[in-house]
């Protein structure tokens, strides 16, 4: 257990992400003026949004589960496609793939189409193309395979019009799986753990979202970053937000999400949080996420107005608007609201 009294402040010399500004500054983003706008949006056709970040454990599975759970409670049509071997997300919602069972692995490999690998979630509007351990292999059978970087792209296009949004949870890596999921995506929502060395790793992601942006698919932009598992009882986590907020701006979610002990539960429920305790500060904080991320989507739902509750439950105020310009200088309010601190509600 960790000594939480004291500073946990990053040391003056912790390795600097010089590269880590200027990548994010080459991104195309989502909440640039030049971006996709409500006219824009095909509503017949599905946005794809994959969740990705190439460390392990940063929240990755938790954030598509909740939040695709979150948006279908809104009323829109959700997909959800497993692409890690792990198949945290198909486990998730209690479900699971033999060997024979249409999968994530028959659809890359195979050429399966997804109407025939998606099974009803459980949870209304929310199907699933759950992974099976088989697909850690296909990284492999694929290298040889003609335009193995496309697999997903030309599956997903195929069910655009039967959704409103496809998210697709990726696995620990940058290898195959995760550029065929950034290749298939219009937007990547990148989950930051409030921790140690956060920042650690997101200047190559970038780069790469960037290079594929650049060769294999110029629609990708950046959808947003979102800090989870907040601990508000160390200064460490308040940094890591501060730190993030002064790279990625408004391309930050306002919603922190907390790190509380229901959502490290639900898994082994198979239920998502929105499920499993609707109430609790998890859930409350993935609800208002899902408001901001169906926003920035356009989404055709109506977006409820916030109750008060949820707000002080999940994260406090919304933070004002702002523009990075220096990452050194202090660009969070002091009195921006954050999430409350663990003890009171789990
Ligand atoms: N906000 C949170 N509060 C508490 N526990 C959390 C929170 N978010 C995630 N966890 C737990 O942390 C662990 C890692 O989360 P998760 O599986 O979502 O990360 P991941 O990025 O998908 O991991 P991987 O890289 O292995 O796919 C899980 O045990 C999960 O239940
Ligand atoms: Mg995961």
């Amino acid at each position: 257990m960790s000594d939480l009294s004291r500073d946990d402040r990053l040391p003056a010399d912790a390795p600097v992400h010089r590269d880590l500004q200027e990548a994010v500054s080459n991104i195309r983003s989502s909440t640039d003026p030049a971006s996709v706008t409500t006219d824009d949006v095909d509503a017949a056709r599905a946005t794809v949004v994959c969740i990705a970040n190439q460390k392990g454990g940063v929240g990755k599975t938790t954030t598509t589960v909740s939040l695709a759970a979150a948006i279908a409670a809104l009323g829109a049509r959700v997909l959800l496609v497993d692409l890690d071997p792990q198949g945290n997300a198909t486990t998730g919602f209690g479900l699971r793939a033999d060997e024979d069972d249409p999968s994530t692995y028959g659809v890359l490999v195979d050429s399966l189409p997804i109407v025939e690998a998606a099974v009803p979630s459980g949870i209304d509007g929310l199907d699933v193309v759950r992974s099976s351990l088989d697909l850690a292999g296909a990284e492999v059978e694929l290298v040889p395979a003609f335009s193995r970087e496309l697999r997903l792209q030309k599956a997903v296009e195929a069910v655009r019009s039967s959704y409103d949004v496809i998210f697709v949870d990726c696995p620990p890596s940058l290898g195959l799986l995760t550029i065929n999921a950034l290749v298939a995506a219009d937007q990547i929502i990148v989950p930051i753990q409030c921790e140690y060395y956060a920042l650690e790793g997101l200047g190559q992601l970038m780069r790469t979202v960037q290079l594929v942006g650049d060769s294999l698919n110029r629609k990708l932009e950046l959808g947003g970053v979102v800090l989870t598992m907040y601990d508000g009882r160390t200064n460490l986590a308040q940094q890591v937000v501060d730190e993030v907020r002064a790279y990625f701006g408004k391309r930050a979610y306002a919603t922190v999400i907390p790190r509380t002990v229901r959502l490290s539960e639900a898994p082994s429920f198979g239920q998502p949080i929105t499920v499993f305790d609707p109430q609790s500060r998890g859930s409350r904080a993935y609800q208002r996420l899902a408001r901001e991320v169906a926003e920035r989507l356009a989404l055709p739902v109506d977006i409820p107005a916030e109750n008060p509750l949820d707000r002080l439950l999940s994260g406090g105020d919304p933070l004002p608007e702002y523009e990075p310009t220096d990452p050194t200088a202090p660009v969070v309010p002091p009195d921006a609201g954050l999430p409350v601190d663990e003890e009171e509600h789990t």
